[in-house]
């Protein structure tokens, strides 16, 4: 099936260590690029019709490369038609192709998998017609496929990490800046465990949008006081002495990112001089933060984070990505995993029902091209 390709083009999935909700807020976070990745397999048609095909689906989608903007509402094929149309509208040259997609992210699991399809349908597209590529440019405009075609406002972790991510490296993104710096992942005895929850998630795309609006709320009263473009510029010490201007839940939402912030800058701390116990508090504190301040666990995040940091081999454990079902990403002793796995699972299940599915994941690299 993938014979007479002439080109592998990957992108990958990612988890985020920590950092969660505060990439829109000009935050820095702390994403790594996964082996679970979306390859896309492509060569040219001669056509102006990209073809596309899954190994996973029975579909094939066929796009018009003059009217990609009508295809917003397509079940399978509607990522590759906004990347394909934010890459024409840049000024980039889409040729006819044909498009054989292998996706190994899991959809719906936080892991990012839309972003996995926008970045390497990019990446592919220009790699087809032969033409050099930025990943930044490549992040920035699979982001806008991301808020045209799915309608998430969402910010620029996802597509810059499955873009730029590298083997064995966390990145820490300033999503202010747009720039960052790899961070070697040595974990020594521990290992980063990926738990999906099972759990569908339902109007996660509703409200992410709502909670980043709650947090734009809140920059708009603060900047009256402060000089400040993005609620990151605050420190958790001036936003205390302020807190008293906001109401309700806008300060609840607030008080998360300006301390999600400051736990980002101890991660990394702890990640540099191997603290791999200070590491996991702060998962911890994560977790317990997205679901008392920002309210987007739900129970299904909350039993299996809970699981995971009850187990005696587990330093820490977090819900990763949007939340509202999705991933955990758990800090476990390698000697206890097995257990942990075992035991995690068992009360889990007891709680909700639900199986949960753990992946074997390592930390790689964003973009790939080969040629076959
Ligand atoms: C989604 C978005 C990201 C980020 C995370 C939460 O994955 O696409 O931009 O906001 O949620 O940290």
């Amino acid at each position: 099936m993938k014979n007479n390709y002439t080109y592998e083009v990957s992108a990958a999935g990612r988890i985020n260590i920590i950092g969660e909700h505060i990439d829109y807020c000009g935050g820095k976070v702390l994403p790594a690029a996964l082996s679970l990745k979306n390859r896309v397999y492509v060569r040219p048609n001669g056509t102006d019709k990209i073809n596309l095909k899954w190994t996973t689906l029975p579909d094939e989608v066929t796009l018009d490369i003059n009217n990609l903007e009508s295809y917003k509402d397509l079940k399978y094929g509607n990522y590759q038609a906004g990347a394909a149309l934010m890459w024409k509208r840049a000024g980039h040259k889409v040729i006819g192709c044909d498009m054989l997609h292998d996706c190994t992210v899991p959809f719906g699991s936080g892991l990012s998998s839309s972003a996995a399809i926008e970045v390497s349908t990019i990446a592919a597209l220009a790699t087809v017609a032969g033409e050099p590529f930025d990943k930044m440019e490549v992040a920035l405009l699979a982001q806008s496929a991301e808020r045209e075609f799915a309608g998430v406002n969402c910010g620029i972790m996802d597509q810059y990490a499955s873009a730029n991510g590298r083997k064995n490296h966390a990145m820490l993104l300033d999503c202010k800046e747009v720039c960052h710096t790899f961070i070697p992942v040595e974990l020594g005895e521990y290992a980063l465990v990926i738990i999906n929850c099972n759990k569908p998630h339902n109007l996660a795309e509703s409200k992410y949008n709502e909670r980043r609006a709650e947090t734009e709320a809140a920059l708009e009263i603060l900047k009256k006081v402060r000089s400040i473009s993005c609620l990151a510029d605050l420190s958790a010490e001036e936003f205390y002495k302020n807190m008293h201007l906001l109401d309700g839940k806008v300060k609840d939402r607030a008080r998360h990112v300006v301390e999600e912030c400051r736990r980002v800058d101890l991660a990394v701390k702890a990640m540099q001089t191997g603290d791999i116990k200070g590491l996991g508090k702060l998962l911890n504190e994560s977790h317990a933060s997205l679901r008392d301040l920002y309210e987007v666990t739900g129970k299904e995040l909350d039993a299996l984070a809970e699981a995971a940091q009850r187990h005696p081999a587990c330093a820490g454990s977090r819900m990763t990505g949007a939340g509202f079902g999705g991933c955990t990403v758990s800090l476990v002793k390698k000697s206890g995993l097995d257990d942990f796995k075992q035991k995690v699972a068992a009360q889990y299940k007891q709680k909700t029902g639900y199986d949960c599915k753990i992946y074997d994941a390592e930390i790689a690299d964003g973009i790939t091209v080969k040629k076959l």
